[in-house]
């Protein structure tokens, strides 16, 4: 009997004493904000702490490399065991995520023939063999080199349990050191460490046994690639000879999938949003019947908790491992429990927060705006001393992002739309299967705002005196962006539309379709026309297809370039649109592109001057979102949250 609706997916784990209370275990994700010493500092802290409010029952702190000298990839985080490193920042940080229920871990880590940043500061670099890894050359490592390298993961482990881990996360799969060694491809020794599965396998049990002897207690997961995601690397059957191999030896064998260091395998492993929910489960079901004494986790493309519990009651793993799920909505597992699955808001795989942490250091999510800013809200944020009368001009990404926090603020807010529903430009995108989760979150962010006490006004397009005239005490402008037209002659044929237009008018696109521009916008259309079946051709004038800021998204949309094969060509301008197709200057010299539709995807200018119209129709006003400068969901929510948080706190 169970009172719950997902009872296998909240049914307690035991390992020795460390107990687990569920089954949604928090994914590693690397750590930023970290101090001169690469601590924890409060900021990185709250992070992990977040999941472990929400109710997951793990949190992993990213890559803490075992080797500072020669195992460093680019931004690896280091531990000065001579030191006693930062014992005191690392007790805070495990003290913070073990208050609330959960058992935080660390994740340990040597990068091997991919340690680009120890061959950059000078220091020899090794593999399982010799060999040239992305412009460097890594030498073989010895028996002795070897060996200590096994010691070095059981002292990192002795300092986890001395700061207060509850477990430790050894990183086997992605390609890393000891990836390396289970790979064939890469281990190609014919000693005691390599030759055979078994061989290649002893130096991940020598490492889960060490732990194991010098460290009782401490919970051991191993990572390991189910299959590593390449052309020429292993597959699911010498995953299943892995996991064989080193049953027993890991408390948990976490089956991730792919190659940290190939883009094709980069957006297996951290699953791009064309790829179906769960759709790395099938590794981990596969090894799991060959499995007798470990724990099998499995992770990739998880948010649906319906799907989650499946996956546990059917056998195919005993855990869930989720990294952007819990970022979108730290609170995934509370709201699963409670029966309140509706309210989960479903991460988007656009892999913006990955791609962020990498250009700028900093956490950051496309549709929770508080992450990165967990510290301000977690805590007390600023009161709100003067409930304000707020009016929000726009019903898109921002403007109900702004309408909601404010409401939720308690204030009065009045939001006025100009189209018959709210949601937006993005609206055009809701029949995208690669999109599912971004109509979800919009059709949630909808609802939201039905419950939320905010007066809606549909079909309203407000005028600055109109908005005068209503006496806000603020104005939030979220206006929104136009689509550009560029000058291209011919441009108003008949046969011309805008993307957001081509989006919901797909049955009107028989025939060959052009699209003019290669930005994220037309690659994605392209890609959705493409894989209906559609005759479509994506032209850009600049050298390459510009995906944005977003470089993991953008190996996730060359995966799916390759795999559909959409044609698209580069360095090409078009001179002039006629009836019967689109006149282009190429690379070559000039080439005409017949086509029945061509569809203009030149970017989206922001409508800035007619917001700012409003700026003196209120005593406070804040322009978010696209009207402020057309960028993407992230930026929308960023400003729009951000501005609903400060109103009423300081007048
Ligand atoms: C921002 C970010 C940082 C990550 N950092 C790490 C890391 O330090 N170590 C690691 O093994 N995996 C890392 N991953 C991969 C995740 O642990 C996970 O395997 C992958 O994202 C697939 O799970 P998901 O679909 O639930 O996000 C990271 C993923 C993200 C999105
Ligand atoms: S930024 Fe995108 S991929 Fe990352 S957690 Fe948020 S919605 Fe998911």
């Amino acid at each position: 009997m169970s009172v719950l609706k997902f009872p296998h997916l909240f049914e307690p784990l035991i390992i020795g004493n460390t107990v687990f209370r569920n089954r949604i275990f928090a994914s590693p994700q690397g750590s930023s904000y970290l101090d001169g010493e690469q601590c924890p500092t409060p900021e990185v802290t709250v992070y992990y702490e977040r999941k472990a409010i929400g109710g997951a029952a793990t949190t992993c702190m990213g890559v803490r490399n075992v080797d500072p000298v020669s195992g460093m990839n680019w931004g690896d985080n280091r531990v000065n065991l001579r030191s006693g490193h930062g014992l005191s920042w690392f007790r805070y940080y495990t003290n913070a995520i073990s208050r609330h229920g959960a058992v935080p871990s660390v994740e340990l880590q040597h990068s091997g023939a991919f340690a680009q940043q120890s061959a950059m500061e000078g220091h020899p670099i090794y593999a399982p063999v010799e060999g040239d890894f992305d412009g460097f050359h890594a030498l073989p490592m010895t028996e002795e080199q070897i060996v200590s390298t096994i010691d070095a993961f059981i002292e990192h482990a002795k300092w986890a349990k001395r700061c207060g881990f509850g477990m430790v996360t050894v990183h086997g799969g992605h390609g890393w050191l000891l990836g390396q060694f289970l790979s064939p491809l890469f281990n190609t020794r014919t000693d005691r460490w390599g030759g055979s599965t078994e061989n290649r396998a002893r130096i991940v049990r020598e490492i889960c046994k060490g732990i194991h002897e010098q460290v009782p207690g401490l919970v051991v997961e191993l990572r390991i690639s189910g299959g590593e995601g390449t052309e020429d690397g292993y597959g699911v059957e010498t995953g299943i000879e892995i996991a064989k191999s080193i049953d027993g030896y890991p408390d948990i064998i976490h089956v991730s999938v792919g190659h940290a260091t190939f883009d094709e395998a980069f957006t297996v492993m951290t699953p791009s949003m064309f790829l179906p929910d769960g759709v790395n489960v099938k590794y981990a079901a596969a090894i799991k019947p060959h499995i007798r004494y470990s724990k099998v986790g499995t992770v990739g493309a998880l948010s649906d908790p319906a799907l989650m519990e499946e996956i546990i009651a059917s056998g195919k793993a005993d855990i869930v491992n989720m990294a952007r799920g819990l970022v979108a909505d730290p609170d995934l597992p509370l709201k699963a429990r409670t029966g309140n699955e509706k309210d989960i808001n479903k991460c988007l795989r656009c892999s913006w927060c990955f791609s962020h942490l990498m250009n700028t250091g900093q956490y950051a999510c496309a549709i929770n705006p508080e992450i990165g800013r967990e510290h301000e809200y977690t805590t007390e944020p600023l009161k709100v001393t003067h409930p304000k009368k707020v009016l929000v001009l726009g019903g898109g990404i921002a403007g109900m992002q702004a309408a909601l926090t404010a409401a939720k603020r308690g204030h009065s807010v009045t939001l006025a739309e100009k189209s018959g529903r709210l949601g937006g430009i993005l609206l055009c995108e809701a029949d995208v299967p690669f999109k599912i989760h971004l109509h979800e979150y919009i059709e949630n962010q909808i609802r939201r705002v039905g419950e939320a006490g905010i007066e809606v006004l549909l079909n309203t397009e407000l005028t600055p005196d109109q908005a005068e005239e209503m006496r806000p005490d603020a104005i939030i402008a979220a206006i929104g962006a136009d689509p550009v037209t560029p000058p291209i002659p011919g441009v108003d044929g008949a046969n011309v539309m805008h993307a957001e237009y081509a989006y919901t008018h797909t049955d009107e696109l028989d025939g060959r379709t052009v699209i003019l521009g290669g930005g994220l916008v037309g690659i994605e259309l392209g890609i959705y026309l493409k894989n209906m079946g559609r005759d479509v051709a994506v032209i850009e004038m600049a050298d390459k297809l510009n995906c944005g800021e977003n470089r993991i998204h953008e190996m996730g949309v060359r995966a799916e370039l390759r795999r559909n094969g959409l044609e698209t060509h580069t360095s090409t301008r078009a001179l002039k649109i006629g009836a019967e197709g689109v006149t282009c200057q190429g690379p070559d010299g000039e080439i005409f592109f017949p086509a029945d539709h061509v569809i203009i995807a030149a970017g989206m200018k922001g409508r800035q001057r007619e917001a700012a119209a409003f700026a003196q129709a209120a005593p406070v006003f804040y322009q978010v979102g696209d009207c402020l400068a057309a960028k993407n969901i992230y930026e929308a929510n960023r400003l729009a949250f951000n501005a609903a948080m400060e109103l009423g706190t300081r007048w």
